[in-house]
């Protein structure tokens, strides 16, 4: 896994949302490799930093790209839904980042099983402590489940024929890699590569993460929780990279700031998501599908 590295998205966006009131304590809820973090705890000397990330080999990475700050660095491997009930001074916490999905450094990875494009396992946990694995998931759930997967995660049409397919043709052998898989979508889908069109595995890889690690389960609750605890003026950053998870983020943001919700506990920062610019996409292209939304917690 040598030599890989990922890209901070939004870099300068998160900077400046995150520039609220003074100095104290920033978490990166999705530490990753350390790229944003390690570019907050340089542009704030005096401030220091709780970094989480559920996958421990990433976390230990960070650790290595965060070396020259451990005096003012704590890392935690956690899944960042448990932040509300780590036991912090949460009203020393003035800014929170969540750069949600999997890094450029998982990505890459074949061993790790999240690319369509790499030969790898079926694999896809970000927590290696998961039972949960999308072999498990290819070869042991029922056809409906899988259509209700690929249809609700990855907004699929051709879900319920996949999901045949698959059922079908492992009942002759397992299917137990990612070439094998992206084969069969080839198939069902009749793929011929064309300028400008997304491959169908993209869509099909992406729902069988989003179902392995769970990842939609809780956030809306999680970012209620934690603006509950935050101190007034704190900031909040969220990146997501698919509309699945910016409808939650948006929601759980306007609700919060809705004087329904009696007193509101929310200011929006962001009227429209932020989005990367023309070049920021032609140098890190994964940042083309990035929206952030950032708000600050009012009392
Ligand atoms: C997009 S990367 C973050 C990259 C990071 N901002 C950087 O600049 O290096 C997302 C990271 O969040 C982690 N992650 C995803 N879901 C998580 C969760 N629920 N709890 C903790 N970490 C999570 C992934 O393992 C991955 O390392």
């Amino acid at each position: 896994m040598e030599g890989k590295c990922h890209i901070p998205v939004l870099l300068n966006e998160v900077l400046d949302y995150l520039d609220g009131d003074g100095e104290g304590v920033f978490v990166d809820c999705t530490l990753g490799l350390g790229g944003h973090a390690k570019e907050i705890l340089i542009k704030h000397p005096k401030s220091s930093l709780i970094g989480l990330d559920i996958d421990e080999i990433s976390l230990m990475k960070a650790r290595e790209n965060l070396d020259p700050f451990r005096e003012r660095v704590t890392l935690y491997h956690s899944d960042f839904r448990y932040l509300p009930d780590l036991n912090l001074d949460f009203q020393k916490i003035r800014g929170v980042l969540i750069d949600l999905g999997i890094s450029s450094f998982q990505l890459d990875s074949p061993e790790r099983g999240f690319s369509y494009n790499q030969d790898g396992p079926l694999d896809m946990r970000m927590d290696l402590r998961n039972k949960y694995s999308a072999f498990k998931i290819i070869n042991k759930s029922s056809e409906n489940q899988l259509n209700k997967i690929f249809f609700e995660y990855g907004e699929i049409r051709q879900a319920r024929k996949l999901a045949r397919e698959i059922a079908s043709r492992r009942k002759i052998n397992k299917i137990e890699t990612t070439t094998q898989l992206r084969r069969i979508i080839e198939e069902v889908c009749r793929w011929r590569p064309q300028k400008g069109k997304i491959h169908p595995a993209a869509k099909l890889f992406l729902a069988l993460r989003i179902e392995v690690n769970q990842e939609l389960k809780g956030l809306d609750n999680f970012l209620e929780k934690i603006l509950h605890k935050l101190r007034e003026g704190s900031r909040i950053v969220v990146i997501s990279f698919h509309s699945l998870e910016d409808r939650i983020i948006k929601k759980a943001f306007v609700r919060m700031a809705s004087s329904e919700n009696c007193p509101p506990c929310l200011k929006v920062l962001t009227k429209k998501p932020v989005v990367a610019s023309r070049e920021e996409v032609i140098s890190n292209f994964r940042a083309r599908s990035a929206k952030l939304r950032a708000a600050e917690v009012v009392r």
